[in-house]
């Protein structure tokens, strides 16, 4: 009587199938022998921007366009008798567009039926490309360590012999010695510029990144963004990020120096050109990040968007690296030091750029008492 009594308990609390599937985040959807669709769960509904009872009995010809890689897939899953997964595939329609995803198609046992599932693998790339900004962080700091030790050192003798020289002799060889001492200057100074990277963050509180935000829109409207149009757009209920001020300040810095000079370049000053400093909160976004136990959770989001010309796709995969510039007068130095303040504060970033609308993607980690970050 027990055990009855305990099935019947435990089978009224499992959720049946199709729950369990419209609770998944990933689309999943079905087509029965003659390629018409039979089921979608409710991820599905948001990625094909159908409902599922408008969608359920039309063909998915009706869904993607007809030279769509999923009609070969269909096929080959029929063919084969297996699963049959398509990476990289892009589906659009007027109504929807998704770039690099990954498809798994597998036939129901004896109905003919397909059940097709949906991974969108931005997402996964984020941690590829972060990892990359590491090593862009790493190499920077590395080389601003040996400079700082290996040429400051030196740089301060050679400035002190100059000036004893200075004071000793005269005519053309006091202006050699000036020389000297002047070029020795600028090597310093330029040594100096770079012990940013070399430094070890440092003095991690409770910041108010809206404060940031807020100063370095300040900064930047009286000097490289002057003139131009700097539009806020904040969550004002965003929790405080755990950080230093400074650091964070370089970074928006850096990035809207960026935005502003794209849109310098691409000639819009005078009209539409505009640069977009917008937050949110995303409670969504864990990730198991590299060289950490334990996952992350980077639910603050930081963007900076700029009407710019968009990022030349030659510097688009060494976009991080240090000295990589595609200005005149450019120091390559800016992102190469904001992916070492991001990887200081442990977040991630990401590009998005095209003709008209590039946009920097910051994802940091909250204060948070539970996380073991923040301790
Ligand atoms: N918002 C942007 N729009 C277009 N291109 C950009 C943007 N931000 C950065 N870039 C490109 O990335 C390169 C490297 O930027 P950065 O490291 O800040 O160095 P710098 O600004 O000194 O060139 C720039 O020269 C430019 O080609
Ligand atoms: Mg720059």
């Amino acid at each position: 009587m027990a055990v009855v009594a305990r099935q019947t308990v435990s089978s009224a609390m499992v959720p049946d199938g199709a729950t369990v599937l419209d609770n998944l985040p990933s689309p999943v959807l079905v087509v029965d022998e003659g390629d018409l669709l039979v089921f979608l769960n409710n991820a599905a509904e948001v990625f094909f921007a159908r409902s599922a009872a408008q969608a359920c009995g039309m063909p998915i010809s009706a869904l993607v366009m007809h030279d769509s890689p999923l009609f070969l897939l269909l096929q080959q899953v029929r063919a084969g008798g297996g699963s049959v997964t398509e990476h990289d595939i892009t589906l659009s329609s007027p109504r929807f567009h998704h770039d690099d995803v990954t498809v798994i198609g597998t036939p129901i046992e004896n109905s003919g039926h397909i059940v097709l599932t949906f991974t969108d693998v931005k997402a996964a790339k984020i941690l590829d490309r972060q990892l990359a900004f590491r090593s862009a962080a790493r190499s920077v700091s590395g080389m601003a360590a040996l400079l700082a030790h290996e040429v400051r050192n030196p740089l301060s003798g050679i400035r002190g012999a100059a000036q004893l020289l200075e004071e000793a002799v005269s005519g053309n060889d006091r202006e050699l010695a000036i020389l000297i001492r002047d070029e020795v200057d600028r090597i310093r100074a330029l040594v100096d510029r770079m012990q940013v990277f070399d430094e070890k963050p440092a003095g991690y509180k409770p910041v108010n990144i809206h404060r940031v935000l807020e100063h370095v829109r300040a900064l930047a409207e009286n000097g490289c963004a002057a003139g131009l149009r700097i539009i806020e757009r904040y969550d004002p209920s965003l929790p405080s990020v755990w950080g230093n001020r400074d650091e964070l300040i370089q970074l928006f810095l850096n990035l809207v120096k960026n935005a502003a000079e794209a849109i310098h370049d691409a000639g819009e000053e005078g009209g539409q050109g505009q640069i977009v400093l917008e937050t949110s909160y995303r409670p969504g976004l864990r990730l198991s990040a590299p060289g950490s136990a334990g996952r992350r959770h980077l639910p603050l989001v930081v963007t900076v968007s700029d009407t710019g010309g968009g990022i030349p796709d030659a510097v688009r995969a060494h976009l991080f690296e240090p000295f990589l510039t595609t200005k005149v007068t450019g120091s390559g130095l800016g992102l190469s030091l904001v992916a070492k303040i991001v990887d200081d504060h442990g977040g991630i970033i990401e590009v998005e750029s095209r003709s008209g609308l590039t946009s920097f993607t910051l994802h940091l980690p909250v204060v948070a008492e539970e996380s073991g970050l923040v301790a």
